[in-house]
């Protein structure tokens, strides 16, 4: 292992950066602080996913998958290891949104029925809230926060009655280093036999996520992102007692057998959720992917971010004209900020153009807390262990300069 780049930290020591970065060949090209929209996938992963397609093109799309059948496998394998479950009951989805949705609407919503969530909601699960409230009658119920932001765990507890169908929490919000007390929360689901649903989207790959320890019953999470694997894939755990009681929104070949003309049966595994076709490579490569984060460590991946995040919001915290905008006792590698008469749009594509890649959050992603904050748009910069502290000495230099400019 060799020191990383000059900290003290644990974060800095036990990790060896040089390696890092050099199996991301992104790094070289420019400063990639945009991990919360989709993070640099590693050569381990790039390579994985190259091998495949030209399988593919060599052999043919179904033969490829069948001779990779291993390694598909060992895809939901990867997932179920990161995640303290069993391959049954992870489903392989498209993204995290289609994940949660599968477990989502599966749930019967009565007129009155309750389903709680909290001030940080992601846009796609809320408007399918919206629209199950339209569709059926159901009600959403918002946790009230805490002093810091966060879910108020009393404050949940304070709200169970006979109707809550449904509690339904964002981990890591889109828009800031909130960390929601996702474990906390699954005691209290626990303790009342209410089903839980994470979205852990943006906290897949920043930090451990253990299902037993979070009690959670279902939770969905995207490759992209903290992950480093490919776009267009994600997954869902389901809870092994939940998965005969949950009848996806719809079926197909691969989540069915239709055993005569006229019935059909439902797999008994996750797999109930999934649909027949989808991106062999990047399923693959999302197995790489995964297994790559646990070799590093999960602990060790958490503990790096957080250095490098406390960093960079001291930095950004001694610039006049920026205010720090996360939420939360625990913060994660998420940092948003904006800048006294600057327009988040500006200031990234200043930075842009130093070649620093940062992204926007917009009220429409959140609008409950966005809302409630009198914000329109937040400057994100979503960090992760292969950052370095030079790198954020570069980006403090350059948004000093943007904001001068
Ligand atoms: C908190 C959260 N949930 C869900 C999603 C959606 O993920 P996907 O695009 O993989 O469906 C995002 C994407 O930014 C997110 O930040």
């Amino acid at each position: 292992m060799t020191r990383g780049d000059g900290g003290d930290g644990a974060g800095t020591m036990s990790f060896d950066i040089d390696r890092a970065r050099a199996q991301t060949p992104g790094c070289t090209e420019r400063i990639h602080f945009n991990n919360c929209g989709a993070g640099l996938m590693p050569e381990p992963v790039i390579d994985s996913l190259k091998a495949h397609i030209d399988l593919e093109a060599r052999i043919g799309g179904y033969e490829a998958a069948e001779a990779a059948d291993d390694a598909v496998q060992g895809a939901y394998g990867a997932v179920a290891g990161m995640l303290n479950c069993t391959p049954r009951e992870i489903a392989i989805v498209e993204n995290a949104t289609r994940g949660w949705d599968m477990a989502f609407y599966s749930f019967d919503f009565d007129p009155g029925d309750r389903i709680l969530t909290c001030s940080a909601e992601y846009v796609s699960n809320y408007v399918a809230y919206l629209q199950m409230v339209r569709k059926t009658g159901a009600i959403i119920d918002i946790i009230p926060d805490d002093d810091h932001g966060a879910v108020d765990v009393d404050g949940l507890e304070n709200m169970i009655d006979g109707r809550v169908k449904l509690i339904a929490i964002t981990h890591v919000p889109t828009n800031g280093g909130l960390v929601n007390p996702a474990a906390e929360i699954g005691r209290v689901a626990r303790a009342y036999g209410i089903p839980y649903l994470l979205d852990a989207c943006q906290s897949a790959g920043q930090m451990p996520l253990d299902v037993e320890a979070l009690n959670v019953d279902m939770l969905s999470a995207t490759s992209r992102k903290y992950l480093r694997g490919p776009r267009g894939m994600g997954f869902l755990y389901v809870r092994e007692a939940l998965i005969a009681a949950l009848e996806p929104p719809f079926v197909d070949l691969r989540a069915t057998v239709w055993t005569a003309p006229q019935e059909y049966h439902l797999l008994d595994d996750a797999r109930r959720f999934e649909n027949w076709e989808c991106n062999v490579a990047a399923k693959i490569a999302m197995g790489t992917a995964v297994n790559y984060a646990l070799d590093w460590g999960l602990d060790a991946i958490e503990a790096r971010i957080a250095l490098l995040a406390g960093a960079l919001r001291d930095g950004l915290a001694s610039i006049p004209s920026v205010t720090l905008r996360d939420r939360g006792s625990r913060r994660c590698g998420i940092v948003s900020f904006t800048v006294a008469n600057r327009e988040p749009a500006a200031i990234v594509a200043g930075l842009k153009a130093r070649g620093i890649n940062l992204s926007i959050s917009l009220a429409t992603s959140t609008q409950l807390d966005m809302h409630a904050r009198g914000l329109e748009a937040l400057v994100r910069a979503g960090i992760h262990y292969y950052n370095t502290e030079e790198e954020i000495a570069r980006f403090l230099e350059a948004l000093g300069q943007v904001i001068r400019s």
